[in-house]
């Protein structure tokens, strides 16, 4: 091995490790929306910026930072200034967003750098030849969130969107400037087993060279548990000019801590390049060593088979929009934790990275689910070429984002599209080859609403279904629609005996503060009741391996008869306050063990 290099393996030292250039681009921009789409045209992003643009805070959505943004769809500009350090001369610098609904242009020292559509899976530009280094630089990011058949999710206005929940806009996650060396790590993908108490750890290190040359390098993997190394591999490596690379290799953890909610044990891989006079690159990833499965009508984590048993949330908070902030989310894994929750789906888009570390850490089991919701209603054909490369390339996005987390326990890759209709096969079948060949660890779904009409739920893994009995449909009527619901799993169950059953949205809206005794819609005892009575019937199932309350909070939506403000599905207000259900919740979630 070390021959390939003639480099001699003991010469850097262990604790090495190199670190990237970062530059966050948080904070007040400025800002100007754009009704009539002139900014392009008139080529704004060449001129100085005019005294009048407004301030808007970065990241977060435009609606409601300022009433005067609330209802507005359609393009908008941000500008800011920033310095690109001197010492970053030469090295690979990417412009990065982790997040902008919808539709992104960026510009930097009026120089086009791309653009990107889909406002929840990250994407970046490569910046070092438009910078100015040692200097000032000025972006121009041009946001369009204007809504149509053909968007993902889709709709044609605020008020008119195909799913529910309202539809903000503007940069609503991380920007930042990222730099590294001529030669660094592209990408690393871990991949975990368990051998009897070891655990087995595949690791794929993408590495590309772009310093013009052929380079002898010396590459390091080390497994860390706690500041402890747990396994390590080091070797000499050439890496050939203008070259891109994907070194697997295997390690494994002596006695390894399973990743598991009662235990989310974390370890953390670095992966480090070293070439040259002391030039080098290092990435690192936190992961757990877990296998998932589903076997036998069951899904099995670490070999034992789960039930899940938790909500579908949203990102939403007043004022913040999607932008859950750090301690917004700190209060909800404290309280999800507290209920005896083990689970959630990120419906209906990917969560934000913060999001889903906390689920890493805290030992959740999530259904990642795609962007991809509202496929019906007005979207003429499901299988049309241009909603499937959208659906494609952010299924893609999504998965290599979230693809070494060990809470990620499988994809949801539709919520309620049109799977009644024969045309969806065609959607799914893409969508799925791409979940799989990004990631063929995890076990793929959707959540259906179309129930025993459904024509695709022969390509799942695992069956997801919302229902609503005793509230849209048997309205004020729980044992009607408990009834139905035990009829309508036994069916389904009949149709897919071997695979798994998880009610993915069940629940009524309550509006906090309004008590009805007899119970009646509206009411929170009303909600607590539906929940308890759902509850009642999914534990009396066996094939029945999970249960997500629609929702862990209410969340504002676009206007609409059927709606007061805001879906209020929630058993906790917008503000995190509880409504009645949250006891009951707290009593069914507490009684009802992880391992079934
Ligand atoms: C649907 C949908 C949710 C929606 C919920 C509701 O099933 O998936 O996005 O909010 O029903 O109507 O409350």
């Amino acid at each position: 091995m070390g021959k390939e290099a003639g480099f001699k393996v003991a010469e850097m030292s262990v604790e090495e490790r190199f670190e990237r250039g970062l530059l966050n681009l948080s904070g007040f921009w400025s800002f100007k929306i754009d009704p009539e789409r002139r900014g392009e045209r008139e080529k704004w992003f060449e001129q100085d910026l005019p005294a009048n643009w407004d301030r808007i805070y970065v990241p977060s959505p435009w609606n409601e930072q300022d009433s005067a943004y609330t209802w507005y769809m359609g393009t908008a500009w941000y500008s800011r200034d920033f310095y690109a350090p001197a010492d970053w001369r030469g090295r690979i610098v990417a412009l990065c967003f982790e997040g902008v609904n919808y539709r992104a242009k960026v510009w930097v020292n009026n120089f086009y750098l791309g653009e990107h559509e889909g406002g929840f899976t990250p994407f970046s530009f490569r910046a070092e030849n438009a910078l100015r280094f040692g200097e000032d630089n000025r972006v121009f990011v041009m946001v369009d969130n204007t809504l149509t058949k053909k968007t993902i999710p889709p709709g044609e206005g605020m008020n008119r969107t195909y799913f529910d929940f309202f539809h903000y806009g503007g940069i609503h996650r991380e920007t930042y400037l990222l730099s590294t060396p001529r030669l660094y790590i592209d990408d690393a993908t871990l991949r975990t087993d368990i051998d009897g108490v070891n655990g087995v750890v595949d690791i794929d290190a993408q590495i590309v060279n772009e310093t013009g040359s052929k380079q002898s390098c010396k590459l390091v993997l080390k497994i860390f548990d706690g500041n402890k190394v747990v396994a390590e591999e080091r070797e000499a490596l050439v890496s050939e000019a203008s070259s891109s690379r994907t070194v697997s290799r295997r390690l494994i953890v002596k006695n390894a801590k399973l990743w598991c909610p009662e235990n989310p044990h974390l370890y953390k891989l670095r992966v480090t390049v070293a070439y040259g006079e002391n030039e080098g690159d290092s990435v690192e990833t936190r992961f757990g060593i877990r296998t998932i499965k589903v076997e036998n009508g069951r899904i099995l984590l670490n070999g034992r088979p789960v039930f899940l048993k938790g909500f579908g949330r949203h990102e939403d908070f007043p004022i913040l929009g999607k932008t859950l902030t750090g301690a917004i989310l700190r209060k909800d894994f404290g309280l999800m934790r507290e209920l005896g929750c083990n689970s959630f789906r990120t419906s209906h888009y990917p969560y934000s990275r913060m999001h889903l570390d906390l689920a890493d850490e805290y030992g959740f089991l999530v259904i990642l689910e795609m962007p991809t919701v509202g496929l019906w209603q007005g979207v003429e054909k499901l299988d049309d070429p241009e909603i499937i490369e959208k659906v494609r390339r952010m299924t893609r996005e999504a998965v290599q984002r979230d693809k070494n987390r060990p809470s990620v326990i499988m994809y949801s890759l539709f919520n309620e599209p049109d799977s009644q209709k024969e045309e969806f096969r065609a959607l799914f079948k893409e969508a799925a080859e791409e979940a799989r060949k990004n990631d063929p660890t995890r076990p793929i779904t959707f959540a259906s609403c179309r129930h025993l009409e459904d024509k695709a739920l022969d390509m799942v893994d695992v069956l997801c279904f919302n229902f609503y009995y005793g509230w849209y449909t048997l309205c004020g009527d729980l044992e009607a629609a408990s009834r139905t619901l035990s009829d309508t799993l036994d069916k389904l169950h009949e149709k897919h005996p071997d695979k798994p059953i998880i009610v993915t949205e069940f629940g009524a809206d309550a509006i906090a503060g309004v008590h009805r005794d007899p119970p009646e819609m509206w009411s929170e005892e009303y909600q607590a009741e539906l929940i308890e009575t759902y509850w009642r019937v999914i534990r009396s199932k066996k094939y029945v391996v999970g249960g997500h309350i629609w929702n862990f909070a209410d969340f504002r939506v676009g206007q609409s008869p059927g709606r007061t403000t805001l879906n209020r599905k929630g058993v906790f207000t917008r503000t995190r306050n509880p409504k009645l259900s949250v006891k009951k919740v707290r009593e069914l979630f507490t009684s009802t063990p992880t391992y079934c």
